[in-house]
């Protein structure tokens, strides 16, 4: 009953292209009898079935995204001169959002930070944006990072996810303020990929056709305008829907509904960065628009969904080292760790060739010297394997001046961030609470941290958390206390694992 007899002519093949003999049943000696070493396609079949996971991105595992286009609709040639920001151009993308802390299969309506991965497929190389859904970060060393993450994720005993844990980082980590209360707040859960902004988040260079150098900050406006979740609703999608966000996404762009963001960045001056109030490459702080206007570049749209989500979406490597002439890193120390660490996890996750897989592949031709390796299929025939050499094949041999770079000196230290005038840990997170959110954005602040910190955040941890909150705001710190020690939280609060 319910087997599908197959059509005549219909046939899968073996992995070597010949007709397989049967997906359907195993060769056996008689029908009850053992099975045979030489039942080729069936031991193919196992022995793959073993190898088909991936390890999975040790951050922002879990995701998904779409193809598209990014169109030039301004004129910022003034600023830089990348092909792909100038007037009129039209660049295909790829676009991959994603949680942080959670694994492959965790609900897309936990409280996190949302990745907002950008690959613009250009014609001087593939330019990788690779930010957040916020402007800042929780660290401002790269040395932080993997025990930030590892705090976020799971315990070693009992592999639980713990907000104990994670308020003992952050409150040892005060320059996590600014980042945690915009995560505290209602934009710790958006509705959907398609309503939230994404940001590049560092400063980066862009240098134009002349030479000139300036420092920029990428946003990306959803045409749609930003809608959050409660944590009644996030809690109960959490349970329903664990993949909601990657289904709107794919249900969206299927039935025609394209999101959209405008692409709008704050450029700075080369030479205002010293005396800058803030220091402009510190990832915990944001320029205010004030001092930085947004000027628009131009629209992102995702008009096309993968057709197969391992191989274009799983198997994406996007890397924040993957610059193009016009446009450079800069200081920030987190983005200068960030040009090494995502190609190095992909030569892990993927494999040495992974820039060959098709999703991965740029548009312009490839004649790079990195060699042969597991699975290589782009060659260079039979050309010279190194350089210089007097076969003819061409290599770089510039570089002396580069262009998209800046002065740096000094003895070799272990040290902060030099301090701006206005540069603290708490200074911008108290703007958030005070001047950007308002009565009822603050009750719910004050609600979802209570509520995290009643989630068994105890001892001496929790007192510093008192200590931090009455740091970034003392109302907001006074209310959370009294919340918390009156045991007064009035629902308990979605996302970060288990609160
Ligand atoms: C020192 C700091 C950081 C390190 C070492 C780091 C490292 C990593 C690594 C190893 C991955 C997995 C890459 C892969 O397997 O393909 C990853 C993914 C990601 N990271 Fe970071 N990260 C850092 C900071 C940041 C910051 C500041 C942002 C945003 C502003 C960010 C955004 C992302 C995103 C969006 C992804 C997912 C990319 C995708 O969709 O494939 N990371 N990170």
């Amino acid at each position: 009953m319910g087997q599908r007899t197959p059509a005549p002519g219909d046939r899968s093949t073996t992995a070597s292209g010949a007709p397989a003999p049967s997906d359907q049943l195993s060769l056996t000696v008689g029908p009850d009898g053992p099975l045979v070493l030489h039942d080729v396609h069936f031991v193919e079949q196992m022995a793959h079935f073993n190898r088909e996971k991936v390890p999975e991105r040790q951050p922002h595992a879990k995701g998904s995204g779409a193809f598209g286009f990014f169109e030039v609709t301004e004129d910022v040639s003034q600023f830089t001169r990348a092909a792909v920001f100038q007037p009129g151009a039209r660049t295909d993308v790829l676009v991959r959002f994603s949680t942080v802390a959670g694994e492959m299969g965790s609900p897309d309506t936990w409280r996190d930070v949302r990745g907002f991965a950008v690959r613009f497929y250009t014609s001087e190389g593939n330019y990788d944006l690779v930010g957040n859904n916020t402007p800042i970060f929780f660290v401002r060393d790269p040395m932080k990072f993997p025990h930030f993450i590892r705090s976020q994720k799971r315990l070693p005993d009992s592999g639980l996810r713990d907000n104990h844990m994670q308020w003992d980082f952050w409150t040892l980590a005060p320059e996590s303020a600014h980042q945690v209360t915009y995560l505290m707040g209602d934009r710790g859960l958006p509705r959907t990929w398609r309503h939230m902004n994404g940001y590049g988040s560092h400063t980066f260079m862009w240098v134009n056709a002349g030479g000139e150098r300036f420092w920029v900050k990428y946003h990306f406006k959803t045409d749609l305008g930003w809608q959050t979740m409660t944590n009644a609703e996030a809690a109960e999608m959490a349970g329903l829907d664990a993949d909601f966000h990657r289904r709107d996404l794919f249900e969206a762009i299927a039935r025609g509904d394209h999101p959209s963001w405008t692409l709008k960045v704050q450029v700075m001056p080369y030479d205002d960065a010293p005396g800058y109030r803030f220091n402009p490459f510190d990832l915990t702080k944001v320029w205010p628009h004030s001092d930085h206007p947004l000027i628009t570049v131009g629209r992102l749209v995702l008009t096309r969904n993968p057709e197969n989500h391992f191989a274009q979406i799983e198997q994406a490597a996007f890397s924040p080292g993957n610059t193009v002439p016009g446009i450079g890193l800069s200081p920030d120390k987190m983005l200068l760790a960030r040009s090494f660490a995502y190609t190095d996890a992909q030569r892990n996750r993927i494999g040495t060739n992974f820039h060959q897989l098709p999703v991965n592949k740029p548009i312009v031709p490839v004649d790079t010297y990195m060699f042969d390796g597991h699975m290589a299929y782009e060659h260079s025939g039979a050309q010279p394997t190194y350089a210089p050499n007097s076969g003819g094949r061409p290599f770089s041999a510039g570089g002396a001046h580069p262009e998209e770079s800046w002065a740096a000196d000094g003895d070799m230290v272990r040290a902060a961030y030099e301090l701006h005038p206005e540069d603290d840990d708490f200074g911008q997170a108290g703007t958030l609470v005070r001047e950007v959110m308002d009565d009822a954005q603050r009750d719910r602040l004050v609600e979802q941290v209570a509520g995290s910190l009643l989630g068994g955040v105890r001892g001496e941890v929790l007192e510093r958390a008192f200590w931090y909150w009455h740091q970034i705001d003392p109302d907001v710190g006074k209310r959370i206390e009294e919340t918390v020690r009156h045991g007064a939280a009035r629902e308990p609060a979605a996302g970060m694992g288990e609160s």
